[in-house]
């Protein structure tokens, strides 16, 4: 029954989480206040704000679990991809911690770790399953063959799901990060007020960058002839522009369930919170005969928690990395 010690630290949230035989004992999430004011994630202070908050989250997490450090049996870290200061903080704390423990060192994939997720709880999708990951950084669709056996069959070539959120907020003029405020106004909107264009992209690949241009267009055109367009419409506006970004991602999905027929179909990651694309995806299911799952919030953000059970499937393949090892901003699949 191993015991792992998970770190992550790819972009603004510290976290760390206790996992013990695959199963999550504590799971701590420090969100970083300090970007707020800025509009967007600073890198550098969120390699700043990791260094202060790594012992204590990892402290908590320790505790909450009810276990002792000297139990851990192996230590885990987001090596790729993200922030690269934010990464080396985390894997650094990682490598000390394992050789100060004289434990093994395991190394995780952040992208894969949020299609594992969804094996957490129960009741977990079977293998093969597809996964749309949606979050402020990426905007994937993986087939999932096994915790080893990852492929990614179609994926944004400009912005993520999260970025035409937060930035169609931000044109709004609704804080940063404005995914989940958008989200808030737009229940009480009617999606089908204001048309946005789709986009006609080939294959299984998505983008957004037209999308919010076209939202800057159609606001900059409204505000011409009303000034107070946005404060007298927002939930319309909001619910239209949610109500694209949900069909952009849904028809994709829907596309690869049928290039593929997999019918096992998974989200993850931060946009999984909104609840147009929530219910949407089970008004899929209910019609075309998915089976879907999304992961408990606190594992859908970034959370180290997805990090200690992909770090399990490692373990049970003594799959350990050593010292030498380095974090990548940019990885590999
Ligand atoms: O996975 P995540 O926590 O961090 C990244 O790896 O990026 O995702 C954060 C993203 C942000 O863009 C945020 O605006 C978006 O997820 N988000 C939402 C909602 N909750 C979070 N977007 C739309 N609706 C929500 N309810
Ligand atoms: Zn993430």
């Amino acid at each position: 029954m191993p015991i792992i010690l998970a770190i992550e630290s790819s972009c603004d949230d510290t976290s760390a989480a206790i996992c013990k035989d695959g199963k999550i004992l504590s799971n701590l999430i420090a969100t970083q206040k300090v970007h707020e004011e800025f509009g967007g994630v600073v890198p550098e202070l969120a390699s700043r704000a990791h260094i202060q908050k790594i012992v204590p989250v990892v402290d908590t997490a320790i505790k909450q679990a009810g276990i002792q450090l000297t139990e851990v049996d192996a230590i885990a870290f987001t090596q790729a991809p993200g922030l690269i200061g934010s990464l080396l903080v985390g894997a650094q704390f990682a490598k000390s911690l394992a050789t100060s423990l004289d434990k093994p060192l395991i190394a995780v994939h952040h992208m894969q770790a949020h299609v594992l997720a969804n094996l957490i709880d129960d009741p977990a999708p079977s293998f093969p399953f597809l996964c749309l990951t949606v979050s402020g950084g990426h905007t994937q669709i993986v087939r999932c063959n096994s915790p080893y056996e990852m492929e990614v069959l179609g994926e944004t070539i400009d912005d993520a799901a999260g970025e035409a959120f937060d930035k169609s907020a931000k044109l709004l003029g609704i804080p940063y990060p404005g995914g989940p405020l958008v989200d808030k106004y737009a229940q009480a909107g009617d999606p089908h007020k204001f048309k946005f264009p789709e986009p006609n992209i080939p294959g299984l690949n998505f983008s957004f960058s037209g999308l919010k241009t076209s939202i800057l267009y159609f606001l900059q055109q409204q505000k011409q002839a009303n000034e107070n367009f946005v404060a007298e419409n927002l939930p319309d506006v909001c619910a239209s522009i949610q109500h694209r970004i949900v069909s952009i991602l849904l028809r994709k999905l829907k596309k690869a369930v049928d290039e593929t027929g997999i019918r096992e179909v998974c989200i993850a990651g931060g946009v999984s919170a909104n609840s147009g694309l929530r219910n949407t995806l089970q008004e899929y299911a209910a019609k075309y005969g998915w089976k879907s799952y999304i992961p408990a919030f606190q594992y859908c953000t970034d959370n180290a928690g997805m990090i200690a059970i992909s770090a399990y499937y490692k373990f049970l393949q003594n799959d350990f990395e050593d010292l030498q090892t380095t974090p990548s901003a940019r990885a590999e699949w």
